[in-house]
């Protein structure tokens, strides 16, 4: 055995060594005591408030209308509270809006019937709430660029958010309902409980990550990483397309850490245990691993068992 080959025996070697040493060293070092949600969860309690005027802030305008309700966690607000303009002029800026923009589907009346008197096509709008109208005007969704889609995807918004809210006040002032819209204080939002009640409640559709994933018939939960925090509330009170709404079942405090939990941690992820991967799961990232690991490592033998 020359010289030579035994010294780059050695060398091969370190290299294997260093890369190993360099892995393990990159874990230990990123591994920093980020409170982990795992270990300071517990089951949140709160009155169930379904987003729903009977909290205890409630605010009326000078004709007894509810302008504004709910607590320090969410204060659901009429669209007029939202904006600079009188209730009255949103109602005129909305009713053109949506004859310009919704009333070929969803008719003249906002109640799914057309002009030709079809009915049955398109859903009605009418008691839906300002926060249902709100959230499939600024996620995209609507108005519809494809009716022959199971279900309508998220899109850069075609309205602005005040001509959104307009019309979320005129299609509203044909039937008052509820939840008006949500402005959450995710400031005060405990991560951890968030966490457990994300767990519990949204990782069966929307996987643990926040990825989305597919349901049946051809439906699908989007992904969580672009929704505003408003359009987490908005989801998770209303309830779009096949999501249930949780409007009995969480309190208002437990959407608002969830809320939280979406928008800081599924949407920045911190990432403790090194390289992100995208989030992709623990199948696909092992997957990662393996691929470069075994390959760095066949490559290293490779160059070893090079005799010439
Ligand atoms: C080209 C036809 C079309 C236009 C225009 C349109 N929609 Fe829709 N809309 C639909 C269809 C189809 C659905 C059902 C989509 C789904 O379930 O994913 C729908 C669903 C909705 C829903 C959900 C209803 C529910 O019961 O959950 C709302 C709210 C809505 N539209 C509001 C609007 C508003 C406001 C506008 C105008 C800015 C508008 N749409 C314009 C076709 C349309
Ligand atoms: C049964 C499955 C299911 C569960 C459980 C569920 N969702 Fe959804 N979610 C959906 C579906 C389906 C949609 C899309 C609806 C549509 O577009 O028609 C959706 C849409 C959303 C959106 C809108 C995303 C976007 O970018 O437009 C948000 C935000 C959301 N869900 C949050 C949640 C949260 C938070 C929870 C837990 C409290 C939850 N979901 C529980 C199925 C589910």
């Amino acid at each position: 055995m020359s010289l030579r080959f035994s010294l780059r025996r050695i060398a091969a070697l370190a290299v294997i060594g260093l890369l190993a040493l360099l892995s393990v060293l990159s874990t230990v070092a990123s591994a920093d005591s980020d409170t982990d949600p795992m270990l300071t969860s517990s089951m949140g309690s709160g009155q169930p408030n379904s987003g729903q005027p009977n909290s205890s802030i409630v605010t009326r305008d000078k004709n007894g209308n509810i302008v504004q309700y709910g607590n320090d966690a969410i204060l659901y607000k009429s669209p007029s509270q939202l904006t600079g303009k009188s209730a009255e002029q949103l109602r005129l800026l909305g009713e053109a809006l949506y004859m310009q923009n919704c009333a070929s589907c969803h008719g003249t009346k906002a109640d799914g019937v057309l002009d030709s008197g079809t009915t049955g096509s398109f859903p009605s709008l009418i008691g839906l709430g300002p926060a249902t109208i709100d959230f499939w005007i600024s996620t995209g969704r609507m108005p519809a660029a494809d009716t022959t889609l199971v279900q309508a995807n998220r899109k850069t918004p075609r309205l602005t958010r005040e001509q959104g809210l307009a019309i979320a006040e005129w299609v509203n002032s044909l039937s008052p309902a509820y939840p008006l819209v949500p402005e959450v204080n995710t400031t005060d939002g405990n991560s951890a409980e968030g966490f457990s009640l994300y767990a519990l409640n949204c990782a069966a559709c929307h996987t643990i990550t926040g990825g989305g994933n597919a349901l049946a018939y051809g439906t699908y939960a989007p992904s969580l990483h672009s929704a505003s925090a408003t359009e987490v509330v908005e989801a998770i009170r209303t309830g779009p397309g096949n999501m249930p709404n949780f409007s009995g079942s969480l309190s208002d405090e437990q959407v608002r850490d969830i809320t939280r939990y979406v928008t800081a941690n599924i949407q920045n992820p911190a990432n403790p245990g090194g390289l992100g991967l995208g989030g992709l799961g623990p199948v696909a990232e092992g997957f990662i691993g393996l691929a470069l690991g075994v390959g760095l490592l066949m490559l290293a033998a490779f160059w070893v068992g090079d005799r010439q």
